[in-house]
């Protein structure tokens, strides 16, 4: 199929709705990065269902953008559709003793667990930190704090490339550090919504709690525009502990720099573009692999072309 006949297709079925070489820089945390070649919002669960399963049926290859903190997107964008989950109600349920919450996956984790506090709830404090969405956190076990979303993850709504409408547990999530049964399996699924577990706590403990941990942020990680983590922590070290002890905080190449806070966290200092994350992130893998032998594994997910960086 030429993309001539792509884009027709997709302009019959999405019209008004379908826009064209929208910029994603600004809609990712790190702030750099190309262009969507197609661009749709999705405003509730069903269309984005809907959308994907279009897509699906047509083989249109499309990324679903959430907030964008956990990935990078190449210079050059990204070739298909990206449809960006606008998808963010949230509602608190209560039957007798047992609460929790329901949130589409666009919703951002930060609010859901701020108004989780706000409401005399506890459980997700630790989520109060973490940019990104519920659907992202949900797809890769977000955490901080010693807890992530294996801990408060009920039920998850999703559509299923072949299986159609499932609703998996946290059984069936399969969780582990970093990653889930969907992350395992790119693709074959696109999250629709969450139920997440909190319990009615002491009001003063939660807010003690949010202290401590935006205390704790504010103190051991750095503002500016970055991912958040680059990599995963290795198993019982730190990613941050290690490339700081090989003496590489502050190391730059072009915008982008190795914090000198906290040296998992590379931030654009200003005009970087996504190559400088690139080639940042192979020049500390490879000086850690060179003089540790440990293979740091990227948390961030790359995405679009890069064959260029290759
Ligand atoms: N450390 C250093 N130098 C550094 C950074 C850290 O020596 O430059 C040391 C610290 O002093 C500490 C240890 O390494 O002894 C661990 O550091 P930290 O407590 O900052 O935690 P982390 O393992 O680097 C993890 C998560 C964060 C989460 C924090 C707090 C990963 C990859 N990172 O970081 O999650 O906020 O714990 O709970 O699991 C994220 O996933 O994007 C993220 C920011």
């Amino acid at each position: 199929m030429t993309a001539l006949m792509d884009e027709k297709i997709l302009l019959a079925r999405f019209a008004q709705r379908l826009r064209k070489d929208v910029p994603l820089a600004n809609l990712t945390t790190a702030k750099v990065g190309g262009a969507a070649r197609y661009f749709l919002s999705a405003e509730s669960p069903a269309q984005l269902a809907e959308d994907v399963s279009f897509l699906w049926a047509n083989d249109f290859p499309f990324f679903i953008l959430g907030s964008g903190s956990n990935i990078l997107v190449s210079d050059a964008g990204i070739e298909g559709v990206v449809i960006h989950n606008k998808a963010r109600l949230i509602h608190f349920d209560e039957n007798g003793e047992s609460h929790s919450i329901c949130a589409e996956s666009g919703a951002i984790l930060i609010t859901v667990a701020r108004q989780a506090a706000l409401s005399g709830l506890t459980g997700l404090e630790w989520a109060t930190t973490i940019p990104g969405t519920v659907g992202g956190a949900v797809y890769g076990n977000a955490g901080a704090h010693g807890a992530s979303m294996q801990q408060n993850l009920l039920l998850v709504d999703i559509l299923h490339r072949t299986k159609g409408y499932l609703s998996l547990n946290n059984e069936q999530m399969d969780y582990s550090y970093r990653s889930s049964a969907l992350k395992r399996e790119p693709g074959v699924a696109v999250i629709l919504s969450a139920r997440l577990a909190v319990e009615k706590g002491d009001t003063e403990r939660i807010k003690e709690l949010l202290n401590e941990f935006s205390a704790s942020r504010k103190q051991t990680q750095p503002p500016g525009p970055s991912m958040g983590s680059t990599f995963k922590n290795p198993a019982g070290d730190s990613a941050g502990r290690i490339i700081d002890s090989l003496g590489l905080k502050g190391t730059r190449i072009g915008g982008v720099q190795v914090s000198p806070i906290h040296a998992n966290f590379f931030i654009n200092v200003g005009g970087a573009c996504a190559r400088d994350y690139y080639n940042l992130i192979r020049l500390v893998q490879g000086i850690v692999e060179e003089k540790t032998g440990i293979k740091l594994e990227l948390e961030i997910e790359m995405i679009g072309d890069w064959k260029e960086q290759a």
